[in-house]
Formats: structure tokens, sequence, C-alpha cells
């Protein structure tokens, strides 16, 4: 088996009771896009964990589930307020502005967190036709750089927002992680702290692939289910993706999987910061972003018995990128803290 490594939290494989929940869904024939028993209940859990009103679609990946995010609510001239660093912005290939036709605007952030004062920039132009109009705030939770918005943080946002006539979206790729590290209910970092939609995501923190767009106001979205199909998000064989959340969300699996790569990601903060490497953001979730000389990071990448390969996430800053998974082990941690220790 080749070994855990730290370059990302969609390295890590498939909690195997998500695989024995795939497996035992597949027995005779179910209705396919949705209208089968196992979709019935997930959406069910997703009821139980946001609330009562929440709408979820199930969708292939978290791209797909921020565009259509995006797309469910926007008009052609209605725009998007993000940080410099969202996942929207920088890694979707343009996506938003191509598929849902929705030109972002950043703020350039210290640690990844947008602040209530940050959605006023553009309001000198509101109303103004030559302007593309904000609608819509997206924030990342836990953020791109590994910090968290606390349900105080995330309430003032939303409620600045819906002073402006915006929306706010959360893009939860990791969600659970941060609803672990918090100590709360999914609902209380979304439904109860004014978010409008939410990306929730899955493949992080166990499945072999799923995430869902969930509408927490769905009088917003009346076109949701219209936008999935659309942007191709909509899976005919559903029961699989559907019995995958049932497992995740079902019992306590999404909370030990987010836990376990949290304590994982403080664990390695407290023994590479032992051996003097600088960590740049404080590590709140289940990823730490270090500033390391460059030939230390050649040395570890390079070097055979240090088998942990990671990214690089600023070349010309010094600062690489640890991420820690659901199964990050106090092994691999120690090894690896172990490695950079030597090189130092
Ligand atoms: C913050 C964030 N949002 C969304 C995604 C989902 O991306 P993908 O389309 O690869 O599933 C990711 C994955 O890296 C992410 O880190």
């Amino acid at each position: 088996m080749p070994p855990h490594d730290f370059a990302s939290d969609n390295h890590a494989g498939v909690h195997p009771a998500v695989l024995e929940a795939i497996a035992a869904a597949n027995g005779g024939h179910a209705a396919s896009y949705g209208a089968d028993e196992w979709t019935e209940r997930a959406l069910e859990t997703f009821r139980r964990h946001f609330g009562p009103q929440a709408s979820a679609y199930l969708v292939f990946n978290g791209s797909g589930a921020n565009v259509a995010c995006l797309d469910a609510v926007l008009l052609p001239h209605q725009a998007v307020i993000c940080t410099d660093t969202a996942h929207l912005h920088v890694d979707e290939c343009g996506a938003p502005e191509r598929i849902a036709g929705a030109k972002l605007l950043t703020v350039p952030t210290a640690h990844g967190k947008l602040a209530p004062d940050d959605l006023s920039r553009w309001d000198a132009r509101r109303g103004d036709e030559h302007s593309v109009q904000a609608r819509l705030v997206s924030i990342t939770q836990s953020t791109e750089l590994g910090t968290l918005y606390t349900p105080a943080e995330t309430a003032a946002i939303a409620e600045r927002a819906h002073a402006m006539d915006m929306l706010l979206h959360v893009d939860g790729a990791r969600l659970a992680n941060a609803a672990a590290a918090l100590d709360l209910p999914l609902a209380a970092l979304t439904t109860e702290a004014g978010v409008d939609l939410v990306s929730f995501g899955g493949t992080k923190n166990g499945l072999m692939f799923g995430e869902a767009m969930i509408v927490l106001r769905p009088e917003l979205a009346p076109h949701a289910k219209f936008v999935r199909k659309q942007l191709l998000q909509l899976n005919s064989k559903m029961r699989f993706a559907s019995a995958q959340f049932e497992a995740l969300l079902g019992g306590d699996l999404w909370l030990e999987n987010a836990r376990n790569a949290n304590a994982m990601a403080a664990r390695l903060r407290d023994a590479v910061e032992a051996s003097g490497v600088e960590v740049i953001h404080p590590v709140e979730a289940n990823a730490i972003f270090a500033r390391i000389e460059r030939a230390a990071v050649e040395r570890l990448l390079d070097s055979s018995d240090a088998a942990h390969p990671f990214y690089i996430w600023d070349e010309r800053e010094d600062v690489v990128r640890w991420m820690c998974s659901w199964d990050t082990t106090p092994a691999d941690v120690d090894e690896f803290a172990a490695a950079v220790a030597s090189l130092r």
C-alpha cells in the first residue's frame, strides 16, 4: 500500500464503513436519479443536521456544489464577494465565471477570512448599471488556510450581507472539520448563523465521492434541481452517493473522521514548532502552513525515508502545506515530524 502523505485530504482512501455501505446498496435494482430509498434516508439525515427546511442536492464534486450554489441564486449581472484565496477563485479553473457567469470580487486577507467590513468595498457602485452588483458572499469553512469562523463571526457576516441585500454561501468542503474543532453541530455553524447556502463536503472526510448543495432557505432557489441537472451534476445511480452520506452522517462517523484529521494536525504543528519551524497561520482544523527553507523542502521531498509527499504552497514565500486526513495516524505524524526535525 502507498504510505499516507500530507499532500491533501483527498489523497486518503475511502472509510471502510463507507465502502461497506456502497456494497450493501449494491443489491437488486433501484429507481434512478434519487428516487430511491437510500436518497430518501440521506436527505432526511441532512434535514436532521441542518434543519427541517434544508434541501440537499447531492452532486459529484465540490466545485460542482459551489458553482451550482452560485448559479441557483445569481442573475447574470450579479457578483460574488470572496477572499483571494477562495477555492472558487483559485482552484476551479474559472468555472464560476464560465458556468455560473459570475464575476468574483476578491478580498486579500491575512488568514483566509472575510470580515463584515469587507462587504462594503463595492457599495459605492450599487445601482450603477456599469458595475456588477454584489449579491452573494462566499466564505470557506474551514478556510483554505486552515482557519475557522466562529458562529458569531459567521453570523456577523450574514447579518451585514442580508442588510445589504446579499446572501451568504459557505464552501463547506471541510465543514465537518470546522464543526469538530468548534465542538458544535453543523447547524450551529450554518443555519443558526444565518447562512443561506452550503456546499457540504464528503470526499475529504472519508467518502469515495460526493458533496451536496444545500439550500437552507429553499424559497431562495426554487430552480435548484434544474440547475443541478443543467450543470451535469445529477447522478443517475444516486443510491451509491446517498448510501455513502447515510454512512457518514447517520451516526458519528463524520465527526470521528474530522476529529482525527484535526487532532493529527495539532500533533504535527506541536512537533514541528518544537523543532523550530515557523507555522504561519493558526492551525484550527486539519491544515498546517509552514515556512521552511527551500533546501530543506527539497531534501524532505527527495528523501527516500520521508515517504510523505506534500505541496509547496507558495514558492516565493517558502511556504508549504501539510494536510492531515481522516486516516492519518500518530505514527505517520511522528515519523514525518522526525524527518522534518532531522533536516534542521
Ligand atoms: C475549499 C474547497 N472547496 C471545494 C473543494 C472541492 O473541489 P473538487 O471540485 O475538487 O471536489 C476543495 C477541494 O480541494 C476545497 O479545498
